[in-house]
């Protein structure tokens, strides 16, 4: 549950969410849909991924962890930002959804703004919801220099009390700043470029494993010859699902969730299905359950009841195949001698919508955590909400995303996944 300090945070921010209703889609004439093109690495220490863009005039770079379901882009406009592009959006105006209104006592600068309509810096793995200014800059995307686009600026730094972690960054990679959101979210950035560009909104994302660089291509649209071609010939399908509950920091009634869902009908392990309860796999009238795609947790994280039977199963498999168990490695519970396991790990999948499998590769499953030990890499994600009101009964993170070229395709609300290109000896680097 939602601690007393998030409610309060809660409620002062109530006001300001789910009421996008004016982008401006005011389109440059020259410009055909290209793709957006940004790298993405993986943070060693907390194994979150990031990509690199850079905003305002002079230019800055930034760091900014990759969250799915992230409703915005919001940077750390720190004490030293001062961008002379930068133009906040006014309370009121036709692009600002709320009706509060931010004030600053200066000296001018972003972050630092009279009369500004009030945007969020959301991050999951903080305290608390932070409110920052909403704004408008000029981003540099790949070789793109975009303007027009909607941002959320916080000035970090400013806040005495924002620090360790009570602070807006908390748990995000040592070196970003800020988030990039790519929620079904209209200021999500996906949708904000679609929209501009007048294309139907469709992005990818193919997370690598190591340091290796991956990226994410935020715009397909109509574009010919991307550069996913020659691996559509792995490719499934599987629809997206729309929660009808909101499943954000703040529960406003009849407001459908930004956030990917895909519909599991079974988990199978060596070809033999898991008996969960039908109901935890489905998304309930108040929005519990189900599966949703998260790349801000670094493991896939089971409702408690889920992980007991999965656990339960997977080392009853594994030890039917004689791998070695060894003491267990928090967070994770089945660990292994590595060199029992080479190739003869138990094979999971998941059987979703649509009749398609997606098979969990090898290197998805195990996560090598020291000398000679690999563990099952899933933790056990409690049966309480974080952040939230509503809990999923799956949320799977980014270790098993890793090597997976995955198609979020908006308009028509499908999930194209090709499971580890690694089986097709290629990857996302
Ligand atoms: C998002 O934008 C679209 C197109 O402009 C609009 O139809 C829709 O109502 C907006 N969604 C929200 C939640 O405001
Ligand atoms: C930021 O730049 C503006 C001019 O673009 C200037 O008026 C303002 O004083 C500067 N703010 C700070 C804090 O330096
Ligand atoms: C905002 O308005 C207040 C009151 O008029 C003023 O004292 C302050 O300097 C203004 N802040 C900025 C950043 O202009
Ligand atoms: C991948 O490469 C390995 C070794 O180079 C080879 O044995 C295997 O057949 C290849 N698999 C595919 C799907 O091309």
């Amino acid at each position: 549950m939602a601690s007393s300090s998030d409610i309060i945070h809660f409620l002062l921010l109530s006001l300001s969410l789910f009421s996008v209703s004016c982008l401006s889609a005011s389109q440059s004439p020259n410009t055909k849909p290209h793709p957006f093109i940004l790298p993405i690495k993986k943070d060693p220490s907390t194994n979150l991924f990031y990509t690199s863009l850079g905003i305002g005039t002079p230019r800055k770079n930034f760091n900014l962890a990759i969250d799915l379901s992230g409703e915005n882009l919001w940077y750390n406009c720190d004490t030293n930002y001062n961008s002379s592009s930068y133009i906040p959006i006014a309370c009121g105006s036709k692009q600002c959804p709320d009706v509060a209104c931010i004030g600053c006592n200066g000296p001018f600068k972003p972050g630092c703004t009279n009369n500004t309509c009030p945007g969020t810096a959301f991050n999951s793995l903080a305290k608390f919801i932070f409110s920052a200014g909403l704004g408008e800059d000029i981003l540099f995307i790949s070789q793109n220099k975009v303007s027009g686009l909607l941002s959320s600026c916080i000035d970090v730094d400013g806040f005495p009390s924002f620090t360790g972690d009570e602070s807006p960054l908390n748990g995000l990679p040592k070196n970003t700043n800020g988030i990039i959101g790519l929620s079904r979210s209209n200021f999500s950035l996906p949708i904000q470029l679609a929209l501009k560009n007048k294309v139907p909104p469709k992005f990818s994302l193919c997370l690598p494993s190591s340091n290796k660089q991956g990226f994410t291509n935020l715009l397909v649209g109509s574009v010919s010859g991307d550069p996913f071609k020659e691996l559509s010939k792995f490719v499934q399908t599987t629809p997206l699902i729309v929660n009808p509950v909101s499943t954000g920091s703040v529960s406003v009634k009849g407001v459908p969730s930004d956030e990917y869902f895909i519909d599991v009908k079974a988990i199978k392990i060596d070809g033999n299905d898991l008996n969960l309860k039908p109901s935890l796999l489905s998304i309930d009238k108040k929005g519990n359950g189900g599966t949703k795609i998260s790349t801000l947790i670094p493991f896939t994280e089971l409702q408690s009841s889920v992980y007991k039977t999965f656990i339960r199963d997977f080392l009853k498999k594994a030890s039917d195949r004689k791998l070695k168990r060894v003491a267990s490695v928090a967070p994770f519970e089945a660990c292994f001698d590595s060199t029992s396991i080479e190739n003869s790990v138990p094979r999971i999948d998941l059987e979703l919508q649509g009749g398609v499998h997606w098979t969990i590769h090898e290197r998805n499953l195990m996560v090598n955590v020291k000398k000679n030990v690999a563990c099952l890499a899933f933790v056990d994600g409690g049966t309480e909400p974080k952040m939230s009101f509503v809990k999923a009964s799956i949320v799977i993170g980014g270790h098993q995303l890793e090597d997976n070229l995955l198609v979020f395709d908006l308009a028509s609300s499908k999930l194209s996944f090709s499971s580890s290109l690694l089986a097709h000896n290629t990857s996302c680097s």
